[in-house]
């Protein structure tokens, strides 16, 4: 049983170690979170696998690592000063802010057309605020999503220090065309990547980390003759969404969206989005868009910009004249890949039926638990009809919809209701027994490749050989743990739920003839191996 809501995959994340909130000790900051010690490796994973395939892999393609902050002048001509905003409105009424925009699409069934348009569909009051219904609402305003900062030791307050730290990673690439251009001899067509932090003042963060003021992006510049732009924007369209599917993302949870004409940035001829099946929905993971010669040519000296000191022209030796390149931009973050590959991997599974008496007692207390929800009269009609249709359809079907009832239990709308609590405290015992939280990572993205248990921990010699087994994997370049802290079974649970590929247990036998077993956290299935063999084989696995 696949995830049914973001709350199971921000309740595996908290517990063990992957993502927690920032800053906890002092209650937090809204929509922040930091990476524990198993998602540094998997987000690291993710990384690497990506710079792997789109600069060591190719021929094409260079890598780049520019500067956060950058002289203010990069997005004045890159066109954020002015325009990378969103529209807010007040309600006089309840002092809510709203998003105009969002309010006109959700009230009118359609994107607005511009700011005039919103503005006058408030002036006319056609538009209420979705908080408390008033149509008192102020003209929108925009509202630029960079956060600003000062650069040197004194704040004049006349804006002369001001900067911006980057809202994409994408500006510190066009503005450095030139310089890799004649340092690495490049002809066209070729690329640049560059992975790094991007910060936006986002209006409505959310999602655990889909959604954040603060994220990472994997970004390409792919530069191209004019005319050959097309063919090489469905290349990496093709390519990018390869990539997610070589990782193990499962095909039915990927799709393509074509942006339309009204969708579209002004500077941009075609962009694609992939996007991924999260658990609150479709939504986007990448975007992958033509933004033709915009980007050289605002930043490179003209009228409109006498700033700029040089052109970010490519000298066409067959046509003997300077052109501007044409880029081709597969935009990801880094955050959201790694979330979508969280969420992708992770299942609830029965392993074994609970006694008859205990399923009896859980069934009795979801049916208790459908009828206080129906009951409930504060609670909004959608969510009550959906948490009914739910509780109805796992009271159905226990045992087997154990693993469904483990996403009810994480509901934070379920954990409004009172019999909740003690539906947690049976559920939950029993799911312990007979259930397993698993994440099936492709072997190269999870966080621990291979976990060395030794059959018993007081006994020296298989303690000796199991170090020593974990030793030889690790200099075969795997991450590799060793654990004694439990009985086997339980070692085994713990390795599934972070994702760990394979256990290794090391028992008597070993020492007679050196082999070992290996346990596959997906199959489960266990394999007599001999030891020598472990790192070759494991390593070209995760290759
Ligand atoms: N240079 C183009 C650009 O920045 P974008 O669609 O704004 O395009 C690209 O961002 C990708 O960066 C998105 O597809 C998403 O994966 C990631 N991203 C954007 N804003 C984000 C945010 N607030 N939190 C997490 N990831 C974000």
């Amino acid at each position: 049983m696949p995830a049914t809501s973001l709350e199971q995959i921000v309740s595996l994340a908290k517990r063990r170690g992957f993502v927690f909130p920032s800053s906890s000790v002092y209650g937090g900051l809204a929509s922040t979170w930091d990476y524990g010690p198993l998602g540094v490796e998997l987000k690291n994973n993710v990384k690497r696998a990506w710079w792997k395939a789109v600069v060591h892999d190719r021929d094409d393609m260079e890598g780049f690592d520019a500067a956060i902050v950058m002289n203010r002048l990069v997005w004045k001509y890159s066109g954020h000063e002015a325009t990378f905003s969103d529209p807010m409105t007040d309600c006089r009424n309840c002092k809510a802010r709203p998003r105009a925009d969002h309010v006109f699409a959700a009230q009118k069934g359609r994107d607005p057309k511009n700011l005039d348009e919103i503005n006058a569909a408030i002036a006319a009051k056609e538009l209420k605020c979705p908080k408390c219904a008033s149509t008192d609402l102020t003209a929108a305003r925009p509202f630029n999503l960079m956060f600003r900062t000062t650069v040197g030791a004194v704040d004049t307050g006349d804006d002369s220090g001001l900067a911006y730290l980057r809202p994409e990673t994408a500006q510190g690439i066009f503005v450095n065309f030139g310089n890799v251009l004649d340092t690495m001899r490049r002809k066209l067509p070729f690329g640049i990547a560059q992975i790094g932090k991007a910060f936006r003042n986002e209006i409505t963060p959310g999602n655990f980390t889909f959604r954040t003021r603060e994220f990472e992006q994997m970004e390409i510049e792919y530069f191209v003759r004019p005319g050959e732009d097309e063919a090489a924007h469905q290349a990496w369209i093709d390519a990018r969404k390869q990539w997610y599917r070589d990782l193990g993302m499962r095909p039915e949870n990927l799709r393509e969206r074509e942006q339309s004409k009204d969708e579209l940035a002004h500077y941009a001829k075609r962009c694609v989005d992939l996007e991924y099946k999260f658990p609150m929905g479709w939504s986007e993971l990448e975007g992958i868009a033509n933004r033709t010669d915009y980007d050289l040519k605002a930043h490179s000296r003209s009228e409109q910009n006498p700033d700029a000191v040089g052109s970010l022209t490519y000298f066409d030796q067959q046509a003997k004249q300077h052109i501007v390149p044409y880029v081709i931009e597969p935009s990801a973050g880094a955050d959201r890949a790694t979330l979508a590959f969280l969420c992708d991997a992770y299942e609830d599974a029965l392993v074994k039926d609970p006694p008859a008496e205990e399923t009896t007692k859980l069934r009795e207390l979801v049916e208790s638990f459908v009828k206080s929800t129906a009951k409930r009269e504060s609670l909004a009609k959608d969510v009550k009809d959906r948490l009914v249709a739910e509780g109805e359809a796992i009271a159905s079907a226990l045992p087997g919809s154990l693993p469904r009832l483990l996403g009810l239990m994480e509901d934070t709308e379920a954990n409004k209701i009172e019999v909740m609590k003690k539906l947690r405290g049976v559920g939950e015992k029993i799911a312990e027994e007979h259930t397993r939280t698993v994440l099936h990572l492709h072997p190269r993205l999870a966080p621990i490749t291979v976990a060395v248990f030794p059959l018993k921990k007081n006994e020296g010699p298989l303690v000796e050989s199991a170090k020593s087994i974990r030793q030889e994997l690790r200099q075969a370049g795997l991450r590799v743990v060793y654990d004694d802290t439990g009985a086997i079974g339980k070692l085994y649970r713990r390795q599934d739920e972070i994702g760990t590929p394979w256990c290794i247990t090391v028992d008597f036998q070993t020492l007679q003839d050196g082999t070992v077993t290996v346990r596959d956290r997906d199959t489960m299935k266990q394999e007599r191996v001999a030891a020598k063999e472990l790192p070759g084989s494991l390593s070209a696995r995760v290759r």
